[in-house]
């Protein structure tokens, strides 16, 4: 073996013993005739220290070391002398007297610098075109190695619950879950392409028609949209299906696998049961399906107090069967007049007329163009609702439900911010549930809110035809600090529901079977009931780990413009190659 002990390993119980270490040279000091190098590697970093009257010919070697050369030392372990200490090291107790450096490898001068204050400075695509040495921080190196025990977490957790693993083809054919398909044309199939898998959506269910009963998978997907922070083209999914369930189910088993991946990953474990909240009141209280509960800053309703008021716009707006809400930023009084002059231009560019306000001053009178036009009693009324207290700061929104809802919401996570209170290191988990079936796509078009196996509430089937905006789905996600941990659903286990609901999305019948054909076959013989959900693999470690962007906690991910930068992909191909898979490109050299 090269080495007796890793570069994390070595403590005061060690002194006396004679070792050998490989790693990195993280740097090379020179004091009063000692040469002093630090070691890395991905257990830690030890400090080596060569004396001439030690060695010699090791002390010239040490001296001609440079960062990122890799090496072997040998030497004894000694104590530090107790002014030298660092206790911020893990082998900051010891030190390794040198008694020989061998060059394993020389490196040229690193592009960046690789530690994670310098490596902050640079441009990210610097450092995605060479994150072989990007991974060498340890930032990153933590948080690949957290990423790990989460993954392994959650295995176990489901090995212990009997679930089966079980890989589900990357080859295989468009399923719908909202994005465009990665498409791969088939050499022997001219003109026929698969499908890179969105989500093993289809196969876990046929699982559960193929007797399963308990599946999961560390699911690779891949989806061609618009990239963010959150959103990269290729992810992982914990991906989990079972049979003979209820949503209760899945609420259950989800909060214990959380309970198991905060365990692992060093964090407070969420409450037991998770706290549950349905879609309709998210967004008429938080005014978005991922709420951030970090806060509170809720909306409230004012339209009952507002019909028939004495400040006519508001008045008016009721009378057309719009809603009149608010947030009450609560301390944010004093927010200069440049915030809110934005917010306003804000309101204005989401179509509202403008963003009525009210600064509460601190002997409690109130700063606001409206004051004027509220009778005594409207103001008793607001200030027993919005609990007003001197220094706060109350924002209003009148118009449709369905433009005033998000709007606040915005509202609410900028006065979050504002007041500090994303900062830190809580973590808020809560189910959203019954979620609607249906949505308004793009075109007006009716589509599947979730995707279109999930099955309607059976309360609000009668509606399927009737008014399909209002049905609810059995569908729920999980959210974390106002980000969508994961998604699923109860499925439709009926062909002719499934059938029904097909043709309720607009499509023809054609379209159906050849789309979806096995499905509802396999359907037809003896489909338990069933649902499932997927997390975010991804997302999961990046709020662990209190990453910025999903790109810190996969080892190569792609850039905004889904570019490997490291490998240079996607590039052209030979023209053979597109011949040989019966391609024409229409872009030109
Ligand atoms: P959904 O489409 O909601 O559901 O995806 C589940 C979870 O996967 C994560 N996710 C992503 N992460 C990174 N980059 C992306 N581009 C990306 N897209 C999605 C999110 C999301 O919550 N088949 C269903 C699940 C089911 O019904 O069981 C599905 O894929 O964290
Ligand atoms: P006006 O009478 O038009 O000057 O409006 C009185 C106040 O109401 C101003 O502070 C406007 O910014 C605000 N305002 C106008 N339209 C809306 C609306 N739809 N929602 C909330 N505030 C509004």
């Amino acid at each position: 073996m090269m080495r007796t002990h890793t570069c994390g390993d070595l403590r005061i119980g060690d002194a006396g013993r004679r070792v050998a270490l490989c790693g990195w040279v993280d740097t090379v000091r020179d004091h009063g005739g000692l040469v002093f190098i630090d070691l890395r590697d991905r257990y830690g970093i030890t400090q080596v220290v060569y004396d001439p009257r030690d060695s010699q010919s090791a002390w010239e070697q040490a001296q001609r070391a440079r960062p990122e050369y890799v090496v072997r030392v040998e030497g004894v372990v000694e104590p530090r002398p107790a002014d030298m200490v660092n206790p911020n090291l893990a082998t900051g107790a010891i030190e390794v007297r040198g008694s020989a450096i061998q060059l394993l490898n020389r490196s040229r001068t690193p592009p960046f610098p690789l530690d994670d204050a310098g490596a902050a400075r640079v441009a990210e695509d610097l450092r995605l075109t060479h994150r072989h040495l990007d991974l060498r921080r340890p930032r990153m190196q933590a948080n690949l190695a957290q990423r790990h025990a989460i993954v392994m977490a959650a295995r176990r957790y489901f090995d212990r619950l009997g679930f089966l693993e079980i890989e589900t083809p990357i080859l295989t054919k468009s399923t719908p879950e909202g994005a465009r398909d990665y498409l791969v044309p088939s050499r022997v199939n001219p003109g026929m392409f698969y499908a890179l898998p969105q989500a093993p959506q289809q196969y876990k269910q046929l699982l559960m028609m193929a007797g399963m009963d308990r599946y999961m998978q560390i699911a690779r997907c891949f989806r061609d949209e618009d990239l963010r922070a959150d959103r990269q083209p290729e992810f992982t999914q914990i991906d989990i299906e079972m049979s003979f369930i209820e949503p209760e189910d899945i609420y259950t088993l989800v909060d214990g696998l959380l309970a198991d991946v905060c365990r692992a990953a060093g964090r407070p474990e969420p409450p037991s049961p998770i706290p549950r909240m349905p879609y309709a009141e998210a967004m008429s209280r938080y005014g978005s399906d991922k709420p951030d509960l970090r806060f509170g800053l809720a909306i409230t309703d004012l339209t009952d107090i507002f019909r028939g008021s004495s400040f006519k716009l508001f008045a008016q707006a009721v009378e057309r069967g719009h809603v009149v809400k608010a947030i009450n930023a609560t301390g944010l009084a004093e927010v200069p007049l440049r915030v809110t002059d934005e917010w306003t231009e804000l309101a204005k560019q989401s179509g509202f007329g403008g963003l009525a306000h009210i600064r509460v001053q601190p002997d409690g009178s109130w700063k606001s163009p409206i004051v004027k036009f509220l009778s005594e009693g409207e103001k008793a009324e607001l200030a027993s609702r919005l609990d007003i207290r001197a220094g706060d700061l109350v924002l209003f929104a009148a118009d449709e439900a369905d433009k005033v809802h998000p709007f606040l919401g915005r509202l609410r996570l900028m006065c979050g911010e504002l007041a500090g209170a994303l900062a830190g290191d809580a973590m808020a988990f809560v189910w959203i549930t019954e979620f609607p079936l249906f949505e308004r796509g793009e075109d007006n078009r009716l589509q599947a809110m979730h995707h279109p196996f999930t099955a309607p509430h059976p309360e609000d089937l009668d509606r399927l035809d009737s008014d399909p905006l209002s049905v609810r789905a059995l569908a729920y996600d999980i959210v974390l600090n106002g980000v969508e941990l994961g998604g699923g659903s109860i499925r439709i286990h009926d062909p002719e529901l499934q059938q029904r609901m097909f043709r309720r999305l607009g499509l023809p019948d054609e379209e159906i079977a050849d789309r979806f054909g096995h499905l509802i076959q396999a359907l037809g013989y003896g489909a338990p009931p069933h649902g499932g959900i997927a997390l975010g693999l991804d997302r999961l470690v990046m709020l662990m780990v209190g990453a910025a962007s999903i790109r810190d906690v996969i080892a190569f991910p792609k850039t905004q413009k889904a570019v490997d930068l490291m490998m240079n992909a996607p590039s052209r191909v030979d023209p053979r190659q597109l011949r040989e898979v019966h391609i024409r490109t229409l872009v030109e050299e």
